[in-house]
Parts: structure tokens; C-alpha cells; sequence
């Protein structure tokens, strides 16, 4: 008996994925996690450990696809230590560069693409067998369901990112990812409740919805609407919360709108990302809408649902852009007061279209014009935050709060930190008052409910209250929508 176990725990094999990049990669290096998992491979935290590493890139900006090769290079030790290692490429930058990354890291093993996490095993059984260096970066026009319904084993996860839909059919002129990502195709909708569902039995509260642009889910394929597949999902039991992203503002239909209003566990909260505040840089984006069609769209959630916090992503510096067109932007931030917004310099990509475009801003312009909007919009996240200190707000607890995170922000408040987001997806870290503990309460039992957490400092980037109550049953409150934070 014994010599059989020990036979078996040779055979394990160990998987580390170092992730880049997007959502929509978190998800991915798990769909190759439970891939893996059927192939003999556990993961792990230990570098040193594994027989099998995987970067899995992202290409979206120049700075990503750096990280992705300077990782890369820091690998060559534990090669040389272990020759049977295997390191493997995937996610964005292995489908932009294909074999090219074979021959400027001659260590590297595998590159696979955005569609070919379903043909792994059998690639990796012919690196492992005859120690062939592959590439596979065919990009399917079809999704592979098999990785996504098998070993649905329980993840003691409170949130979950669950992909509906791959790929972009877009074409904003700098974006890398239609050419990395493939065409758009929509997962069934019966799929996703299948997924969904899993993760709910698992202990999964919070499901986060991804698409490159979730408004156009099921048009092509002719499946139901995107606020269609929401109600769907709404209507699940022990689910608390449905969030997602990302959403094209020239899409936003009056459906989605309201489904803001109508659906019970659809969180206050649409990330909307404008870009750019100028017409003239918005039409060389060809992001299909302009400013005034924008903000008429922000007007409309707001009028339908006046405490939904509505987030932003901004380029600066995209090429032609001048300083009143940025001053345009700046204008925009003014009007639309985001409860925050993610910013980037503009970063020429392989194949996207503003590569070719002229008047280039130069990288000095650019860092000066992020800082001048990561300043202005600051002050909109602050005034945001500060206006809920004094209020309840209905979190979920996803668990103790990372240290570094807590100490940086809420200073030695308590040795004991628990974090959770609102409804409106601000990260609130708490403490439970000691009379609340008192009467209560485990790490296990907390962890997926929703309490109440009365906000009392506002920082930059995060909240900071008490949890007075943990009454039993308090996570029937669905969502915590009824509340303004
Ligand atoms: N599909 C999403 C965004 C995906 S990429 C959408 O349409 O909103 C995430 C963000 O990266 C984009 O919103 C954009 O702000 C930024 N981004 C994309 N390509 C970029 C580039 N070449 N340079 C700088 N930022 C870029
Ligand atoms: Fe890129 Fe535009 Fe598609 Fe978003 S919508 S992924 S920015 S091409
Ligand atoms: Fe990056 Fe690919 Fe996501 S380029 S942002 S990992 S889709």
C-alpha cells in the first residue's frame, strides 16, 4: 500500500503560472490550472518547485509585453538546474509573436495562443516524450467547452470571473486586441449558467461577467441579449452579486440601463471607459461615439439609477493629440466626475492601426499630461470616498485584508483586518467591533456573507469602517442594493 502511494506521489507533477495582464487572463490561467489537473499537474506557489512554468501575457501595452520577457529571462537558473523543466508562453504576446518568441528565449519550450488552452495536455505530452519545442497559436473560431464544465471542485472562492464571450470585432485603432484575441464569439447562454451555477455550489457569492464588450453578447450568434443573460443569472439562488466588464459606450443599450434599476443583484456600478474627451481623437480611435453622445449616456444611468458609480479607462498622449484636445479630456473628467478612472500612455502596439499615425507626443508630454489627470481625477475619488464616511454600507466579505495594503492606508488601526468591496466596488477594509466578536464569530463563517460596515475614514483608494452587527441571516440582504454605497 505504502509503495503505491509513494509510486503516486512521484508521478505529481507541479505547475506554477506566473499571470499578466487582464481578467480575462486571470480567468484563462485558471481554465489551465483545471486543465492541467487532469493531466497530472497541481499547482503551486514554489517556483523552484515546479516542473512546468507558464507566463501567461499580456500584450496591451508595450510595459506588459516587457514584464512578460523580463520574467522570462529570470528563468534561465532554474533551467540549467532542472533540464526537464518545462516553460511554457501563453496568453497575448504569445499570440502576437509566435515562433519569434522560440528564438529570442531559446529556453522556452511552448508557445501556445489565446485559443489554444484546450490543446495543451497533448502538446505538453509531446514536449514531455520527445522534447520538441512547439507553437500552437491557431486561433479557433469555435469555444471549447470541456476545461470550463470539468473538475468544478470547490474553489473556497467568494468572487469569480466567469468569460462569456472571447475575442473583439472593435478595431479601435491602437488596441492590440482583435489581432491577440481573435473574432468575437459568445459562449451559450445555458454554458454560463451551467459555470455559474458550479461556482455558486461551490461557495462562489460574487460573479464578475467578462467580454471584451459584453453589449454585443449573443448578436452574432443570435442568443439572447446581454440584460437577457443578466436576468437569467439574477434568478439564482445563493448568488449575491453579478458584476461585469467591460461595456463599449457606443453600445450601451436603454435595456442595460435599466437592468441597473430592475435586477436585484446587479451591482451599483458600470465601468464605462470614454477614452478620451475630444471628438477629433475619438473619431481617429474609431470609438464610434463622441463626447456629447457619451455624456448623454452617463446622464441616462445616472437619471435611472442616481447612486451607480460609474469608472473610466483614458489614454493620453495618442498620437495628434494636442494639448487642447487634452484639455478636452481634462474637461470631460470635470463633467463626468468619475469614482475613478484608470489611466495609460498612449504605447504603439504590432499591427494596430495608430501605430502607422503620425504625430507622435512625445514620452515627456505624455508622463506630464498622466500625472496632470491622475491629479484631477484623485480629487474626484477622494470627494467620492469622503461622502460615504458616516454612512452604513452592505459588503461582501471576501477575507482578512492583505497587510501590506491595510498598513499603507489605515495605519496600525488593528491587528485583525477584513476586506470586502460595496456594491459600488469600493474596497472597504474593516474591523469587527470587539462586543460583535464577542458574540460571534469564525474566519469561515464571515468569509461570503454580507454585513453591514459602518464607513468611518475615507483614503485615496480604499474605505475604512466597523462592522457593528453580524446578525445571522444578514446575507439575505441581496446584493446590498438598497443602499447608496
Ligand atoms: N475592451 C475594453 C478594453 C480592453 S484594454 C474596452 O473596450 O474598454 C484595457 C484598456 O487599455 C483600454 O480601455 C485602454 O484604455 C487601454 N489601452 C488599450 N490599448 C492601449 C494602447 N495601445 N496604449 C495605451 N493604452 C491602451
Ligand atoms: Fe480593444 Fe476597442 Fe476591442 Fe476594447 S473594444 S478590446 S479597446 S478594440
Ligand atoms: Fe492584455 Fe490580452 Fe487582456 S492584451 S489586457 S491580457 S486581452
Amino acid at each position: 500500500m505504502s509503495g503505491i502511494m509513494a509510486e503516486n506521489e512521484a508521478k505529481i507533477k507541479y505547475l506554477y503560472i506566473n499571470t499578466i495582464g487582464c481578467q480575462m487572463n486571470v480567468y484563462d490561467s485558471r481554465q489551465i490550472e483545471k486543465k492541467l489537473k487532469a493531466s497530472g499537474y497541481q499547482t503551486t506557489d514554489s517556483i523552484e518547485k515546479a516542473d512546468l512554468i507558464i507566463v501567461n501575457t499580456c500584450s496591451v501595452r508595450d510595459k506588459a509585453e516587457q514584464k512578460a520577457f523580463s520574467f522570462l529571462g529570470r528563468l534561465i537558473n532554474l533551467k540549467r538546474k532542472k533540464p526537464a523543466l518545462i516553460i511554457g508562453v501563453g496568453g497575448c504576446v504569445a499570440q502576437q509573436e509566435g515562433a519569434r518568441i522560440l528564438k529570442r528565449v531559446p529556453f522556452v519550450d511552448l508557445v501556445f495562443g489565446t485559443r489554444a488552452i484546450n490543446r495543451l495536455p497533448g502538446l505538453l505530452d509531446k514536449i514531455a516524450s520527445k522534447r520538441y519545442r512547439l507553437v500552437d497559436v491557431e486561433l479557433t473560431e469555435t469555444i471549447d467547452e470541456s476545461a470550463l464544465v470539468a473538475n468544478m471542485e470547490n474553489t473556497h472562492q467568494t468572487t469569480a470571473f466567469v468569460t462569456i464571450m472571447r475575442g473583439c470585432d472593435n478595431y479601435c485603432t491602437y488596441c492590440v486586441v482583435p489581432a491577440v484575441r481573435g473574432r468575437e464569439i459568445s459562449r451559450k447562454p445555458a454554458d454560463i449558467f451551467k459555470e455559474v451555477q458550479a461556482l455558486v455550489e461551490s461557495g462562489v457569492r460574487e460573479i464578475t461577467l467578462l467580454g471584451q464588450n459584453v453589449n454585443s453578447y449573443g448578436k452574432k450568434e443570435s442568443l439572447c441579449t446581454f440584460p437577457e443573460l443578466l436576468a437569467m443569472l439574477d434568478k439564482l439562488d445563493r448568488l449575491e452579486r453579478i458584476r461585469f466588464t467591460t461595456s463599449h459606450p457606443k453600445d450601451l443599450s436603454e435595456s442595460l440601463i435599466y437592468a441597473f434599476r430592475n435586477l436585484s443583484k446587479l451591482c451599483n456600478h458600470i465601468h464605462l471607459p470614454v477614452q478620451s474627451g475630444s471628438d477629433r481623437i475619438l473619431k481617429r480611435m474609431n470609438r464610434k461615439y463622441n463626447r456629447q453622445e457619451y455624456i448623454a449616456k452617463i446622464d441616462k444611468l445616472r437619471g435611472i439609477c442616481p447612486d451607480i458609480a460609474i469608472t473610466s479607462d483614458i489614454i493620453v498622449g495618442f498620437p495628434g493629440e494636442t494639448k487642447s484636445d487634452f484639455k478636452e479630456t481634462l474637461d470631460l473628467l470635470e463633467t463626468v466626475q468619475y469614482d475613478s478612472a484608470f489611466a495609460f500612455k498612449y504605447s504603439d502596439r504590432p499591427n494596430a492601426p495608430a501605430t502607422r499615425f503620425g504625430e507622435k507626443v512625445s514620452d515627456q508630454e505624455k508622463t506630464e499630461r498622466l500625472q496632470e489627470l491622475l491629479i484631477l481625477q484623485e480629487q474626484f475619488t477622494r470627494q467620492k470616498n469622503t461622502a460615504l464616511v458616516g454612512s452604513n454600507a452592505l459588503i461582501l466579505v471576501e477575507g482578512l485584508s492583505k497587510k501590506e495594503n491595510a498598513r499603507s492606508e489605515a495605519t496600525a488601526l488593528l491587528d485583525v483586518q477584513w476586506t470586502g468591496r460595496t456594491s459600488t466596488h469600493k474596497v472597504v477594509n474593516f474591523q469587527i467591533s470587539e462586543d460583535a466578536l464577542n458574540r460571534h464569530l469564525n474566519e469561515t463563517d464571515l468569509i461570503g456573507r454580507i454585513i453591514n460596515v459602518s464607513i468611518e475614514v475615507a483614503f485615496a483608494h480604499s474605505l475604512w469602517g466597523t462592522a457593528n452587527e453580524i446578525a445571522p441571516g444578514l446575507s439575505d440582504v441581496k446584493g446590498g442594493k438598497s443602499h447608496a454605497a
